[in-house]
């Protein structure tokens, strides 16, 4: 199982820190083929050393340049990143990225060699049309993305469960993850209100590969109970 921790805004440098000591010490305890990601804020990226794998929430395609506000490839390679969050529902709808500059941003960290995880995932008014208006939504979000990389991680993340404690139900999530399998074969995580509460039940799911986790991922006790248990 693949456990991801996306901690959007939240964090410090100084408190990620003592995320990851605690951490480090409950992953002794995990299975040696669970691997772990965490994406803190762009300004509490460091090197850490242990059983987890530290991401980036975002970056702009670029090695450096004018693009006031953003972080590119020279301030990642400072810290050893070379994971990506790319496509959140959270960059794609309030932040204004289009499909074609998540695509951008894909093929510039693919042709690094990035390990990219990527996010998909539909508004309750396309759930509420149907099985078949989802799976056109998500899918045209794989436009201009190659999903045949081998570093891909993909994320279904539907929008009406990011954040709500509301998650998809498990005939949602299984459904949704054997229909995007026909055309995706990567590892593919479910994301939105996965809590201490569900995780046993998400990750039993056939076709569920890992878990995106935001809220519930913020106090590192949580987050390792999810993992360990
Ligand atoms: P959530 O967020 O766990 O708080 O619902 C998940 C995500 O946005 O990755």
């Amino acid at each position: 199982m693949i456990f991801a921790a996306n901690f959007k805004t939240n964090h410090t440098r100084a408190s990620t820190a003592k995320y990851i000591a605690v951490l480090k010490e409950k992953l002794h305890a995990k299975k040696p083929e669970d691997r772990v990601y965490i994406f803190p804020p762009a300004t509490a990226l460091d090197q850490y050393e242990g059983d987890f794998k530290i991401g980036a929430q975002n970056a702009y395609p670029t090695q450096n340049g004018a693009f006031t506000g953003e972080i590119g490839l020279e301030q990642l390679e400072e810290f050893g990143i070379n994971t990506l969050l790319i496509g959140h529902s959270e960059r794609r709808e309030k932040l204004g990225e289009s499909q074609e500059k998540v695509a951008q941003k894909f093929r510039f960290f693919k042709d690094q060699g990035y390990e990219i995880l990527y996010c998909i995932g539909e508004p309750l008014e396309i759930r509420e049309k149907g099985n078949e208006a989802v799976m056109e939504y998500l899918l045209a979000q794989f436009d201009g993305i190659d999903i045949g990389y081998e570093k891909l991680i993909i994320a279904y993340e539907p929008i009406w469960a990011i954040g709500t404690g509301r998650s998809a139900t498990v005939e949602e999530i299984a459904s949704t993850h054997e229909a995007l399998k026909q055309t995706v074969q990567k590892p593919l995580l479910y994301g939105g209100s996965v809590n201490p509460a569900n995780i046993k039940e998400i990750t039993a799911i056939r076709g569920v590969d890992g878990v995106l986790v935001g809220s519930a991922s913020l106090d590192a006790e949580k987050f390792s109970t999810m993992i360990l248990a």
